[in-house]
């Protein structure tokens, strides 16, 4: 069995924990949250398993193989503190809201050699897999188009909010739809971001940005822009990729994940038989009582190059010059 330990227990852990509970190898022993009553709240639907307030006293306390970090982006860095024990590590995205601060947690991993793995789960999606397995046999990829568009639903107060505690809706949110462009379409070496608070301004507290473009360069030459808002209509909303290729097009997208690939006669359109969430906690579980992280499709130094291009579109958008991203 996999002893695993959760951090964080709010809409994403609730999200893990019933996908641990469908994995035989897999025991969610203890759940730590600076609110005590949420991670009792938790403990008590998991039979014999203990919640904590703080990381070091779960740690010191109990006897884990695993944790899976579910805390907001503003409270990550601790991290270290549990790679450093020698324990496997599951981080939601964003790995964190500062370039520094993931490279000294990348680097920890790397020291302590434990299988580490991010919260990307449209990698595990077999949509995904057609998408890239029918790209590369059509290539190559020379036009990439992403977006986020979200209706406004955060209540008062809430952490995404703020650009300091969440890091605005390209490190958040769309971070999602640059780390699938990156899966698909390879690494990125250019970003220029024009970022605007235009349509939430009279929101108490809200400081990230609304709208958004981001226009890309990859190393295989391809271009891309990624556009997002989260202040759109619920009638106008939709997260999807499309990839267009020399003789194909494809195009991923939804939550649940759908792919349709575009011939020249006719339209192709698959919807996915895997749950995302689930995958990638098997994989996760499956490498720590193995050994063998290879199938981890989304490893942290990889997550690292991600958060890369999305601080870039932030920085390039208030500096007004593209960045190189390597
Ligand atoms: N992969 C996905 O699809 C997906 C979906 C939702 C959220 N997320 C990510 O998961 C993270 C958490 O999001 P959420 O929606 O679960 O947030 P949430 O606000 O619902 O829950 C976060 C919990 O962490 C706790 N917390 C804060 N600081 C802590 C600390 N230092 N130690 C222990 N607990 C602490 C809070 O009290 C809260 O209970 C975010 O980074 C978010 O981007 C990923």
């Amino acid at each position: 069995m996999v002893a695993i330990g959760i951090v964080g227990c709010g809409g994403i852990a609730q999200q893990h924990l019933s996908c641990l509970k469908q994995i035989p190898e897999a025991k969610v022993a203890a759940f730590c949250d600076i609110d005590l009553g949420r991670a009792k709240a938790m403990a008590s639907s998991v039979h014999g398993s203990r919640a904590y307030k703080d990381v070091s006293e779960m740690l010191g306390a109990e006897k884990l193989d695993a944790v899976y970090v579910c805390v907001p982006p503003f409270a990550h860095g601790f991290e270290k503190l549990v790679v450093e024990r020698g324990l496997h590590i599951f981080v939601e995205k964003p790995i964190a809201l500062s370039l520094e601060m993931a490279k000294e947690i990348e680097a920890a991993i790397a020291r302590a050699g434990v299988v580490n793995s991010v919260g990307y789960m449209w990698r595990y999606l077999d949509t995904t897999e057609l998408a890239i397995k029918t790209l590369e046999r059509n290539g190559p990829i020379g036009l990439v188009l992403g977006q986020y568009h979200d209706p406004y639903w955060f209540p008062p107060g809430h952490w995404w909010i703020s650009k300091s505690k969440g890091g605005g809706q390209v490190v958040e949110q769309s971070t999602h739809v640059f780390d699938l462009v990156r899966y698909v379409a390879g690494d990125v070496s250019r970003v220029y971001g024009e970022l605007g608070t235009l349509l939430l301004n009279e929101v108490p507290g809200f400081d990230v940005e609304d709208v958004s473009v981001v226009s890309l360069r990859f190393k295989s030459g391809a271009v891309g822009v990624v556009t997002s808002t989260c202040a759109s209509r619920k009638t106008f909303t939709g997260t999807k990729v499309s990839f267009l290729a020399k003789n194909v097009a494809a195009e991923l997208g939804g939550h649940a994940g759908y792919a349709k690939i575009y011939w020249d006669d006719r339209v192709e359109e698959a919807k996915a038989n895997v749950d995302p969430y689930l995958e990638e906690d098997r994989v996760f579980v499956e490498a720590v009582r193995t050994g063998d992280a290879s199938g981890v499709k989304s490893p942290y130094s990889d997550a690292l190059e991600t958060l890369k291009v999305t601080i870039f579109a932030n920085k390039s958008s208030e500096d007004r010059r593209p960045y190189q991203v390597d």
